[in-house]
C-alpha cells in the first residue's frame, strides 16, 4: 500500500446520521459527559463503519515500511490491519506502534473503514494505541509467524491457542457443544450429570484410570451412561455432557485419554429410535456450525460443501454388509490388509468403510462378542448385537457409538459374570432390571471425534485446548 491510499482511504464522519449502537446509547445517557469512544470487537466491526473505536487486544503482526506502520490486531474475536501514518498519528502513539514486539497487549482506538480486500472487510486507521504490555525484545514471543513443529506448538500450547487458526477452531469447538446441548434441551431430555468418580469399568476394565478414593480403589469415569440409564428410567429421556477418561495405549489421531462426550438415553427406545435420533442429532450439530461459524470455517479453509450434504436421512449398513464392501476393497487392491469376518473393524477400516459416502454411515448389528456387555442381542439372531457405530465421512470413522441395553435381568446378571466385572459394585445397575425394566437406548458422541470431522483437522490434538495424549500432560 502507498502512501496515497492512506488519503484515499480518509472517508467522511457519517457518525451523526448513523444509527447509534447500545454502547453509544449507553455513553450518551449522561448529557453533560463528554461523548466517549464504544469499546467494540473485531468481529462486529461493521456495526462501526465510519467511526471511531476502541478495540482491547493483542499486537498479531506488525509491517513498517517508513512513514507507514501496518500493525495487525487480534483480540480474540477476529484479527484486523490497522493503518498508521507519521503524519496521521501523534509522534508518541507513532513511536510506541513502532518496533512493537508481537504479542504486546495493546488499547487500540482508531477508525473503521470498509475495505473490500481486507480479510474482514474493514480497517482501522489508528488514532491512538496504549500498550498494556510490551513483550521485551530480549524475550520474544516464542511462536513467530514462520512455521514451527508440532511438538513445539504442543509444548507452547497455552500460547498457540492465540493464533487465529487455534482460535477459529476453539470457537467451532463451542459452536458443536452449544448445538449439541441445544438439541436435546429443545427436544425435552433432561440433562443429568453422572459421578466422575466411579467404583467400577463401564467400557472395558483395559482402559481405566486408577484412582485412590481414601484407600479403596476408584476409578475415573470413561462414560456415564451407566447412571444416566437410571435417570432415564427416571425422566424419560436424559443426556449426560462431560469429561471422561481411557487410559488408551494407542497413540492414533483419534484417541485422547481425556475428551468429552455427550451421551443420550430414552426409556422406550429401540435401535430404530435411536438410528433416527443419531441422525437429526449429527445434522442439527453440523447445520448449526455452518450458520453460525462461517468466518471461522473460511479462517481454517474448510470446504463448506462437505459439511452441507450433512442432512437425513444416513446411509444404514449392518456390520455383514460393511464386511463384505471391506473384503471387496482388500480384492480389489484399495485396502492394505484383510479384514476378518467377526473382529470390530479397525481404524484403517474405519477410514476406508467412511470415504465411500458423502454423510456419515451408520453401521448396525456387530457381533456380539466385540461389543460391551451391556448390549441387547438381536432376537432375530442374538449373534449380534442391537448396536450401531456411527462413521463420519472424509475417513474420519466413528464419532457415535451406542446401543439398545440388555433389559432382562437373568441376561444381564449372566453378562456380567461372563465379562468378570465386580457383582457387588453392578448390583444397583441390576435393579434397574428388577424394577420396571424397559427397553430402553442411548449412545455417545466424542465431541473431539466431531471437532476434528467439522474442521477437517487430521489430528484429534487440536481439537480441545489442551490435549490429553499418552505422552503428555504439559502444559
Ligand atoms: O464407543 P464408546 O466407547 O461408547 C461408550 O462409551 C458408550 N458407553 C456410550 C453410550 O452408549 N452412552 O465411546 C463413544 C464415543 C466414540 O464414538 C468416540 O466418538 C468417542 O466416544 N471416543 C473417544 N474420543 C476420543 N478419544 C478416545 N479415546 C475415545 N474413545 C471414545
Ligand atoms: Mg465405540
Amino acid at each position: 500500500m502507498s502512501e496515497k491510499t492512506l488519503s484515499e482511504t480518509t472517508i467522511p464522519d457519517h457518525s451523526a446520521d448513523a444509527t447509534p449502537t447500545p454502547e453509544a446509547l449507553n455513553a450518551a445517557a449522561p448529557v453533560t459527559e463528554p461523548a466517549t469512544v464504544p469499546v467494540a470487537t473485531i468481529a462486529t466491526l461493521g456495526q462501526y463503519e465510519g467511526q471511531s473505536v476502541v478495540l482491547k487486544g493483542w499486537l498479531y503482526n506488525l509491517r513498517e515500511s517508513g512513514k507507514l506502520l501496518f500493525p495487525i490486531f487480534r483480540d480474540g474475536t477476529g484479527t484486523v490491519q490497522g493503518v498508521a501514518h507519521v503524519k496521521s498519528v501523534s509522534p508518541t502513539v507513532f513511536d510506541s506502534l513502532k518496533g512493537l514486539t508481537q504479542e504486546s497487549s495493546v488499547i487500540v482506538t482508531g477508525k473503521v473503514r470498509a475495505d473490500k480486500r481486507a480479510p474482514g472487510g474493514f480497517e482501522l486507521d489508528v488514532e491512538d494505541i496504549q500498550v498494556v504490555q510490551r513483550v521485551p525484545e530480549s524475550d520474544p514471543y516464542p511462536i513467530t509467524l514462520k512455521e514451527h513443529g508440532v511438538e513445539f506448538l504442543m509444548e507452547h500450547r497455552h500460547l498457540w491457542v492465540r493464533s487465529p487458526r487455534q482460535s477459529a477452531i476453539l470457537r467451532i469447538r463451542a459452536e458443536i457443544m452449544r448445538a449439541a446441548a441445544e438439541y436435546f434441551d429443545n427436544h425435552g431430555f433432561i440433562r443429568t450429570d453422572p459421578p466422575i468418580l466411579t467404583p467400577a469399568a463401564c467400557e472395558g476394565t483395559s482402559t481405566l484410570f486408577p484412582v485412590d478414593y481414601f484407600g479403596d480403589p476408584a476409578y475415573l469415569t470413561q462414560s456415564g451412561q451407566l447412571y444416566i440409564e437410571s435417570t432415564a428410567l427416571a425422566l424419560g429421556k436424559v443426556y449426560s455432557f462431560g469429561p471422561t477418561f481411557r487410559a488408551e495405549k494407542s497413540k492414533t489421531r483419534r484417541h485422547l485419554t481425556e475428551f468429552w462426550m455427550v451421551e443420550p438415553e430414552v426409556a422406550y427406545c429401540d435401535l430404530d429410535g435411536l438410528l433416527e435420533l443419531a441422525e437429526n442429532y449429527l445434522s442439527h450439530i453440523v447445520q448449526s456450525v455452518l450458520k453460525n461459524r462461517g468466518p471461522e470455517l473460511a479462517v481454517i479453509g474448510r470446504d463448506r460443501a462437505k459439511l452441507e450434504s450433512i442432512v437425513p436421512p444416513f446411509p444404514r449398513l449392518r456390520y455383514d454388509e460393511a464386511a463384505a464392501m471391506l473384503n471387496d476393497a482388500h480384492k480389489k487392491g484399495l485396502l492394505e490388509n484383510p479384514f476378518k469376518y467377526g473382529d470390530d473393524f479397525g481404524s484403517p477400516d474405519e477410514t476406508w468403510l467412511s470415504s465411500q459416502f458423502d454423510r456419515p454411515v451408520m453401521v448396525h448389528r456387530y457381533p456380539a462378542d466385540v461389543k460391551a456387555f451391556y448390549m441387547e442381542p438381536d432376537p432375530v439372531d442374538p449373534k449380534f448385537a442391537l448396536c450401531v457405530d456411527v462413521l463420519a465421512p472424509e475417513g474420519y470413522g466413528e464419532v457415535i457409538g451406542g446401543s439398545q441395553r440388555v433389559s432382562s435381568y437373568e441376561l444381564l446378571n449372566a453378562r456380567i459374570e461372563e465379562h468378570g466385572l465386580p457383582k457387588e459394585a453392578f448390583q444397583w445397575y441390576l435393579d434397574l432390571r428388577r424394577y420396571g425394566s424397559v427397553p430402553h437406548a442411548g449412545f455417545g458422541m466424542g465431541i473431539e471425534r466431531v471437532v476434528a470431522w467439522v474442521c477437517g483437522l487430521d489430528h484429534v490434538r487440536e481439537t480441545i485446548p489442551f490435549a490429553r495424549t499418552l505422552h503428555r500432560i504439559y502444559p
